[in-house]
């Protein structure tokens, strides 16, 4: 297994691109499944995650090919010949359940295996399971499979979500497109990947209101259509590289960046003594001067702070003047990256939900392992700033949400390397 090598050296300044975003992308692709015409994405992301759902997209029958080095996908689901997303895919990848809200809108059935627990939490589907009942959907589990159908087809509803999940959002929105009637679907997800797929789907000729809102009305229509789709910029990405200035010192613009893609987060790293400023062509992040401040962080759902990018933020929090707080609201076991950065020298506690990170001077290169991918990343950043080398295990984890890091990173003044094995 391949692992990354990163040396603490210094200030960082340059340009870093930023991808197509890997969340909307994961959402994006199974609304292909809701048209016998093609959907075409640009902008698209190079990640293993998204060769997972291209997989799983084929083994329903859609034919799916990349171009343009992977960042153009073109699909079409014209011919499927399955409606069952299989264990062997769902398990690698819980996104794999935004096939379910399809997959049943277009052929009133499906099969789709329940997605099992990660690493960061249980990661129930009832919220999905709920709202598509509330559309008519009869849904039952059978060993390990969720068997959904709705013979007559679904209808629209007045549903109000007990929680604003942005997958339960994604399989509900995307099965009213083509209930009968209309859907108003009340504590939804506002999250900006919620709303590039509600774009697509209007390109697709859906009819749909209020996305960004935690109200979103869906008027169902018969056919959608096929369309051509930009992805939007990836905001965790661009969140873990503003972290990398905040952390090592220096300047570099985000390519691609906009405040509104990451509001709450930017408040944060203002109080923590970082600057940020929209450019024409992204956002430029710098450190004042003097040490980075301890800030409080708790994670909510969109506009809050986002739950994926807690970990990077602590890695910036260990070496901050003070100790700040972390809540972590979403997940109840996103913490996994706290004793590795602990082998780097950080002084956190963590108990149930809440990490109290006090700042130490410098943290030290050690040998770490990530044990998922926003973990992963979180221990880079830490290396590009310990004392020494810090080589960073189970890489895998980052090769599914991080496209081209060591490049982007080198291409800032970074030292890292990529060891293969
Ligand atoms: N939940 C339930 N029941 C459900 C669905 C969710 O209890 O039916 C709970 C989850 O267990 C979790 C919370 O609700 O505690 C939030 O889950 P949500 O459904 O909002 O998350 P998701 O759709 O599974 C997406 C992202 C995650 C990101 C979360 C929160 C994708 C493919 N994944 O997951 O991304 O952390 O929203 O913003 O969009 C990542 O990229 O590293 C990642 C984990």
């Amino acid at each position: 297994m391949d692992s990354i090598l990163v040396t603490g050296n210094g200030a960082l300044s340059g340009q870093i691109p930023i991808a197509g975003a890997k969340n909307a992308c994961l959402t994006l692709m199974p609304a292909t499944l809701l048209s016998e015409e093609p959907l075409t994405l640009t902008n698209a992301p190079r990640l293993s995650d998204i060769k997972t759902m291209t997989a799983l997209l084929q083994s329903l029958g859609a034919e799916v090919s990349t171009l343009q080095d992977g960042q153009v996908i073109a699909m079409s689901s014209h011919d499927l010949t399955s409606h069952t997303a299989d264990y062997e895919i769902v398990r690698k990848m819980r996104a794999s359940n935004l096939v379910l809200g399809p997959l049943l809108a277009r052929f009133g059935q499906a099969v789709v295996s329940l997605p099992g627990g990660c690493a960061i939490g249980a990661r129930p589907m009832d919220l999905h399971t709920e709202g598509l009942e509330a559309l008519g959907a009869e849904i039952e589990l059978k060993d390990g499979y969720l068997h959904a159908s709705a013979p007559r087809g679904l209808t629209g509803a007045v549903h109000e979500m007990r929680f604003a999940s942005v997958g339960a959002t994604e399989n509900i929105v995307m099965a009213a497109t083509l209930a009968k009637g209309t859907t108003v679907l009340k504590n939804a997800a506002r999250e900006p990947e919620i709303v590039d797929l509600v774009e697509c789907l209007r390109k697709m000729g859906a009819q749909i209101s209020g996305e960004g809102t935690s109200t979103i009305e869906i008027q169902g229509v018969d056919l959608l259509h096929g369309a051509t789709h930009q992805v939007v910029t990836d905001r965790i990405e661009l969140g873990t590289y503003m972290l990398a200035p905040a952390i090592c010192g220096g300047e570099v613009e985000l390519l691609g960046g906009r405040l509104s893609l990451v509001g709450a987060f930017v408040e944060k790293l203002d109080a923590a003594g970082i600057e940020v400023e929209e450019t024409a062509k992204g956002l430029k992040v710098r450190r004042r001067n003097g040490r980075v401040q301890a800030v409080d962080v708790t994670t909510e759902p969109f506009p809050g702070f986002p739950t994926d990018l807690q970990a990077q933020m602590m890695a910036l929090l260990c070496t901050a003047e003070g100790t700040s707080v972390l809540e972590e609201k979403i997940f109840e076991n996103r913490f996994m990256h706290a004793p590795e950065l602990t082998r780097m020298g950080a002084r956190i506690d963590v108990q149930g939900g809440t990490a109290t990170v006090t700042g130490v001077d410098r943290l030290k290169g050690a040998p770490v392992m990530a044990t998922d991918l926003r973990a992963s990343v979180s221990l880079i950043l830490a290396g590009l700033a310990a004392e020494g080398e810090t080589v960073v295990s189970r890489v895998y984890h980052l090769d599914r949400g991080y496209e081209h890091v060591v490049q982007k990173l080198e291409g800032v003044g970074a030292k890292i390397e990529r060891i293969k094995s």
